[in-house]
């Protein structure tokens, strides 16, 4: 054991008045104190409803977001929430390196090398595709973290694993003990920590009175829309979560959060206790995937996220990525402009990303 305190991993649970049906399991490693902000968009909301009106529509939504971009490890970011369980069950695992992997902008990758050096782990980061000749942001974040960086030779998820795996193996092999997490830090224990998110936004919302009838997310792995789903499922609120694919296509995406939600909701109670009470969630119906942003791919620009972070940019002074977050902004802008949200109350889940803005990506 180790008298860091930072490393005595089995830390109190928020006492939120809505975990009354689940613990979830230490070992967790602390990488927030504080929830992060819930805040109004005041002039943000004003900006849609003009554009919902101009469009013959009613008016617009309140819009509220989630700042999980504020946070005090790595720049902050929606993947610490995982990052904590992931770490914490690597440190209980006896492992002494995180190897992990995600593409050349991967907030996961940045904030795993940020997560590695507050826990004295090393960390071997595999990036999709050839270096670039000139390294990007991601990867100068990651290295002055003190990660080691591998590429892969091809490009897409396939390489992308199967140099995840030799990495791991070799670092075995000489006698290192690697703990791995799956690209993009998705699956459990990760999705836990989105939960955790999911419950700490309702007692916000519980907190001002507030009970909002949307909630857009970006979603790429899906486990942060799982999770944050099941959280205010587990809080009792109904909101419909929509979730904006930035890396690929619905169909699959859809299938993979539905199955995140599912585990969780076993795993929390939540699922017996909707049973008992003989309102069974239908996951089917509850998880929304919409690729209408989606554009031309993940990493390329488009133009209705760029126009979304401008917006946002000029209304509120807040920096949102080009390639996560203004894509479900996009998707709040338009369904706010085609009437959907009038008289609403919408949240936006920023989770993080912002050094996306200095990426060199494709047009
Ligand atoms: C800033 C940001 N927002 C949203 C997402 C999507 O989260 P997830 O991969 O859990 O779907 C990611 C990561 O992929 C991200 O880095």
């Amino acid at each position: 054991m180790t008298d860091d305190p930072r490393r005595a991993a089995a830390v109190a649970h928020a006492p939120s008045p809505h975990l009354v049906h689940w613990q979830p399991p230490d070992p967790r490693f602390r990488l927030i104190d504080v929830p992060t902000p819930l805040e109004h968009l005041p002039r943000f909301s004003a900006a849609l409803g003009e554009l919902a009106r101009a469009a013959g529509q009613a008016g617009g939504p309140e819009v509220w977001v989630k700042r999980e971009d504020l946070m005090p490890v790595g720049l902050g970011g929606n993947k610490t929430r995982g990052l904590e369980f992931l770490v914490g069950a690597a440190l209980a695992e006896g492992a002494d390196t995180l190897v992990t992997a995600g593409w050349r902008w991967s907030n996961h990758c940045r904030l795993a090398a940020a997560a590695a050096a507050r826990a004295a782990l090393a960390a071997h980061l595999v990036y999709a595709g050839p270096p670039h000749a000139t390294p990007g942001p991601g990867q100068l974040m990651s290295e002055l973290l003190g990660a080691t960086i591998h590429f892969t030779e091809a490009p897409g998820r396939a390489a992308l694993e199967a140099v995840l795996e030799r990495v791991a193996a070799d670092l075995g092999a000489g006698g290192r003990r690697p703990y791995l997490i799956a690209p993009g830090g998705a699956a459990m224990p990760g999705a836990i920590g989105q939960a955790l998110a999911g419950i700490e936004l309702a007692d916000q919302l519980a907190e001002r009175g507030l009970r909002p009838d949307l909630l857009a997310v970006a979603t790429a792995t899906g486990g942060t829309h799982a999770g944050v789903l099941v959280g205010l499922r587990i809080a009792g609120l109904s909101t419909r979560v929509a979730g904006f694919a930035v890396s690929g296509p619905a169909a699959p995406l859809r299938a993979t959060v539905e199955s995140l939600a599912r585990e969780l909701a076993g795993r929390s109670g939540l699922a017996a206790a909707r049973a008992r009470r003989g309102e069974p969630l239908d996951w089917a119906a509850e998880v929304n995937v919409d690729e209408s942003q989606l554009g031309a791919g993940y990493g390329h620009r488009s133009a209705a996220a760029d126009q979304a972070a401008a917006l946002l940019a000029r209304t509120e002074g807040i920096l949102a990525d080009p390639i996560f977050t203004a894509r479900a902004l996009a998707g709040l802008v338009a369904l706010a402009r085609e009437g959907r949200l009038a008289g609403r109350t919408a949240l936006f889940w920023y989770g993080g990303g912002a050094t996306g803005l200095f990426e060199t990506l494709e047009g």
